[in-house]
């Protein structure tokens, strides 16, 4: 019997649901193998990321990896978008496109890919900074990462995501960071964009109880300045409607039974902030 407002994901509809699926030991193998992939791909790059370079280029690098490995481009033709990866750069808070704009000394950058790796998706997005980055900017990426890994670190069964929201809004807010309520990660596995949604804000003891099982992203957007965002006329771009800068991490996880897994993590330990090709340190 599975608890009212689940369902058991071998049994579930191969599409999204409002009953949050869980996942089993097939599941967890599934997405550990995606998620490696994934974060591997964005570890290829790193030594990419630097002034001059393209995002198309880097658009180009990481679907020829990703092919390569015998893996899908999830993003690639998903409702419309035409490539593989998003290139959020400073004031892009997220779904920035990758084409003919070439990345400059002092910029911070976003990319984010998901693969599809015999059927089940790894979606993780890292912030890279190109040479020497102002402080406030390297601030807001290292804040970014722990709000991320704060958020992370209070799952576990009986915990809400209220909690986790918490946890990163507080921290945010601590340093005067603002957090996007716009955009929310999601419930994935063989499903990208999945229920339930997960706020990267909210209050402790709120919220959707969580369960071993599930599988969801937390992929907070921490902006500089106000929170609110504005969408460009390409209909994907979304940016600080005040032009401040935005840092997004992004990992992949599955609630355990006593705590959590990470599947999106750096086989070479480099899912760290501002991590460059210039051997920042
Ligand atoms: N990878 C993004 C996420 O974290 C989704 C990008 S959808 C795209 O959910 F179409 F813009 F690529
Ligand atoms: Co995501
Ligand atoms: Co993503």
């Amino acid at each position: 019997m599975t608890q009212a407002g689940f369902i058991d994901a071998a049994e579930a509809p191969p599409r999204a649901t409002n009953e949050i699926k869980l996942y089993g030991p097939e599941g967890f193998a599934g997405m550990r193998k995606a998620g490696r992939l994934a974060a591997e791909c964005l570890d290829m790059l790193i030594p990419h990321v630097v002034p001059g370079v393209t995002t198309q280029k880097i658009d180009d690098m990481a679907r020829e990896f990703v092919l390569s490995n015998g893996a899908l481009p999830a993003c690639l033709f998903y409702k419309g978008y035409r490539h593989t990866v998003c290139t959020s750069v400073n004031h892009v808070v997220c779904h920035g496109i990758p084409g003919p704009k070439t990345l400059k000394e002092g910029d911070i950058v976003n990319i984010d890919v998901t693969v599809i790796a015999d059927g089940w998706h790894g979606d993780t997005s890292r912030m890279y900074s190109l040479g020497e980055v102002k402080r406030k900017a390297s601030r807001l990426m290292d804040v970014t990462y722990e709000c991320m890994m704060k958020g992370i670190e209070a799952i576990k069964p009986g915990a809400r995501l209220g909690d986790l929201g918490a946890a990163i809004q507080e921290h945010a807010e601590r340093q005067r960071y603002s957090v996007v309520e716009a955009f929310c990660g999601h419930g994935l596995g063989r499903v990208f964009h999945d229920s339930p949604n997960i706020l990267h804000f909210g209050k402790r003891g709120q919220g959707q109880p969580l369960l071993p099982g599930m599988i969801f992203t937390v992929e907070p957007m921490i902006n500089l300045g106000r929170s609110d965002v504005a969408l460009l006329s390409d209909g994907w771009t979304a940016v600080t409607r005040d032009r401040s800068l935005s840092a997004q991490y992004e990992h992949a996880v599955g609630v355990t039974e006593t705590g959590f897994e990470i599947f999106t993590q750096s086989p070479t330990g480099q899912h760290t902030p501002h991590t460059s090709g210039a051997g920042a340190s």
